[in-house]
């Protein structure tokens, strides 16, 4: 048996892989908690060596790695495929996948079995769903097979065509209520965690400080207790357009754009590959060539 470390791991200072355990213990010391969307081995590497908590293999992949305009094309396989790919890079976050639209809606067995594949194939730890007190059925048979599961409340883009476009939630007194109302249900269920999307940000500080269980924000504001944003987000790496919320950390677009151009200028121009890039044969070796050749 090989005992070299991972690549992701090699020099890597040494961590406890988190659980949903050491998220609730960060809550109860007032202790932020961070995520970040991976979707394949390079991200998750790059991630997990950032130190952060929590992998979400996020539906959102849909938009920001496969081109489509929304999240509902995404199927569970290819969930799975991106699941496998960051659970090969990524070794102390809690990874979480996101179950996609119609692998648990249509009946309770058939979530329970999508949720399975998650952790059997996917190699994640936990799975996330979007939805409130519609979702309670679902949610207790999943953790009752024992499968950790994530709320997702707010804008849930899954919905979004029910929502009528990607717009904040729970702006009035009545949508607030209801939204607190989701969060306790979903808490009484079983969920580990809960995600709130797109929420007045003085509604998500109150639902975190109503649960026991840690809420994790995407645009609801520094009242929660914890953060995600979407890798390419938060890199500039996807330039179709950017949420008012995120905070683009770099504008990688930018850098690659102009790292691309400069490649197809030096293959026009010739100037790669260059001698350093290429490898020769020795002088001998090329006479001897020569010779074979009758040259
Ligand atoms: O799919 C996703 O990336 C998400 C996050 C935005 C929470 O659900």
């Amino acid at each position: 048996m090989s005992t070299t470390a991972p690549v992701s791991q090699q020099n890597a200072p040494k961590r406890k892989k988190v659980t949903v355990r050491t998220l609730r213990a960060k809550k109860r010391r007032g202790e932020p908690i961070t995520m970040l969307t991976a979707y394949d081995y390079p991200s998750a590497v790059a991630v997990d060596r950032a130190g952060v908590d929590v992998i979400l293999v996020g539906d959102s992949l849909g938009m920001v790695v496969l081109g489509y305009d929304t999240t509902l094309p995404v199927t569970m396989d290819d969930m799975i495929h991106h699941c496998k790919a960051v659970a090969r890079g990524a070794h102390y976050p809690l990874l979480v996948g996101d179950m996609p639209f119609m692998s648990y809606q249509v009946s309770v067995e058939e979530a329970v079995r999508n949720a399975g594949r998650f952790l059997q194939e996917g190699g994640m730890d936990a799975v996330k769903l979007e939805g409130g007190r519609e979702r309670i059925e679902t949610i207790r048979a999943i953790v009752s097979a024992g499968i950790p599961v994530m709320g997702h409340i707010g804008l849930t883009p899954q919905s979004v065509n029910q929502l009528g476009g990607f717009r904040a939630q729970g702006k009035t007194a009545a949508a607030a209520k209801r939204l607190l109302d989701d969060a306790l249900a979903l808490q009484d269920a079983g969920v580990f965690s809960i995600v709130l999307e797109s929420v007045p940000g003085k509604l998500a500080a109150l639902i975190s400080e109503k649960l026991d269980v840690p809420t994790i924000g995407i645009g609801a504001g520094v009242g929660c207790d914890g953060q995600v944003l979407v890798f390419h987000d938060l890199l500039g790496l996807f330039d179709r357009f950017t949420p008012r919320f995120v905070k683009q950390y770099a504008q990688l677009h930018e850098v690659i754009d102009s790292a691309l151009r400069e490649y197809v200028d030096d293959v026009l121009s010739r100037r790669f590959p260059a001698a350093e890039h290429t490898v020769e044969m020795k002088p001998e070796e090329w006479e001897a060539l020569q010779r074979l050749l009758g040259e």
